[in-house]
């Protein structure tokens, strides 16, 4: 029996798992808690970011996929192992994998992402590069001769690229994204009500009011936390206009990071952009402005992809047909797939 194959987009915020014939079955934050003592895992996914803040002395909360790369080889192992395993015993039967590796990283970091899942069982593993995957999920047929500029602005990093013929023509990664957005209201809200809040608690307050160009309507979020001095209990109305404020220096970090990129992409692929406009993906793509700042910048129309959040996945998911090709070694075609273990 040819079994099911997968794709994983190991993000440094959620992991995402896509089920040949299913689309995503799973998605799950990529957090683990541990007991330090003993170095048990104690809860991972849902159960552990659950408990961000909320651990005693004894447990320490990590995030094993930080900055795009694997930065905790044993949990993300571990990680990766349990819902696999879990989708074992939905009588899933994987052989081959398909995953997302950001573009920016080097050949022992590959070599990390190849070895922890492989340690898993798995027979064969495939890597996409996650502006190619993130371009497949959004609908950008990449096969063509014709250049897109697709954004990728998830939780701990923002990559991008000009893509072409299946291929990235011009690329670029950046440490900022969601949870630099996160870190940004914590200081904001800290200095000015000396009031401490939680990297959840600011994450909540992001999605429910953030945004990085002025909205029409102020919107006000209760974020609550502990005083600064005092260590008491308190809370703030914060505004949307405030969450500008806190998130506008990094959000415009992104900006010329874009601009930069299109300075230095082939002039028909330019033309190819100016055309077609700028694809936003990822997590981050949600925040309430971020097309307009982007668009009013440089010009450009810019567009959010349908589910942004998912697109690395599915689009990782869409390349599970080229494995074949792969295998056989068929470099005529053109494939999306950048290597193969
Ligand atoms: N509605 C929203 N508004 C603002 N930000 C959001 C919203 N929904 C999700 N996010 C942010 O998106 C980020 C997660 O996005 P995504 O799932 O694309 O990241 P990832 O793939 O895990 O990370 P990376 O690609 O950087 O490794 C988080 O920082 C989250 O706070
Ligand atoms: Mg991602």
């Amino acid at each position: 029996m040819a079994g099911t194959d997968i794709a994983i987009d190991l993000g440094t915020s959620t992991v995402k798992i896509y089920v040949e014939k299913k689309g995503i079955v799973l998605i799950e934050p990529a957090v683990l808690a541990v007991d330090i003592a003993t170095d048990r895992i104690i809860a991972l996914g849902e159960e552990a970011y659950k408990m961000i803040g909320r651990t005693s002395e004894r447990t320490a909360v990590i995030r094993p996929m930080s900055n795009g790369v694997i930065s905790d080889f044993g949990l993300a192992q571990e990680f990766i192992r349990y819902y696999l395993k879990k989708l074992h015993s939905s009588r899933v039967f994987m052989p081959r994998v398909v995953v997302s590796i950001p573009c920016s990283i080097t050949e022992v970091e590959k070599r990390a992402v190849v070895d922890a899942i492989s340690s898993t069982g798995v027979r064969k593993i495939c890597l996409i590069e996650e502006p190619v995957a993130a371009a497949m999920g959004a609908g950008v047929d990449i096969s063509k001769p014709h250049g897109s500029l697709v954004v990728d602005i998830g939780g701990g990093t923002t990559d991008m690229a000009v893509i072409s013929l299946s291929d990235i023509a011009i690329s670029s990664s950046m440490q900022v994204a969601g949870r630099t957005f996160d870190d940004m209201i914590v200081k904001y809200i800290r200095r000015k009500y000396n009031l401490l809040i939680g990297e959840r608690m600011a994450e909540e307050a992001k999605i429910a009011i953030g945004c990085v160009y002025p909205q029409k309507e102020t919107r006000v979020f209760r974020a609550k936390g502990r005083n600064a001095l005092t260590g008491l209990p308190q809370w703030a109305d914060i505004t949307s206009d405030e969450m500008l404020e806190a998130m506008i220096e990094p959000a415009m970090q992104i900006v010329r990071r874009i601009q930069e990129t299109l300075e230095s992409t082939p002039p028909e692929l330019m033309a190819d952009v100016y055309e077609d406009g700028i694809i936003l993906t990822g997590g981050s793509a949600h925040l309430a402005g971020f097309d307009t700042l982007i668009s009013k910048k440089t010009k450009i129309s810019v567009r959010v992809a349908e589910e942004p959040e998912n697109c690395v996945a599915n689009g990782a998911g869409k390349a599970i047909r080229y494995i074949d090709d792969m295998e056989n070694k068929e470099y005529g075609v053109l494939n999306p797939l950048s290597a193969v273990y």
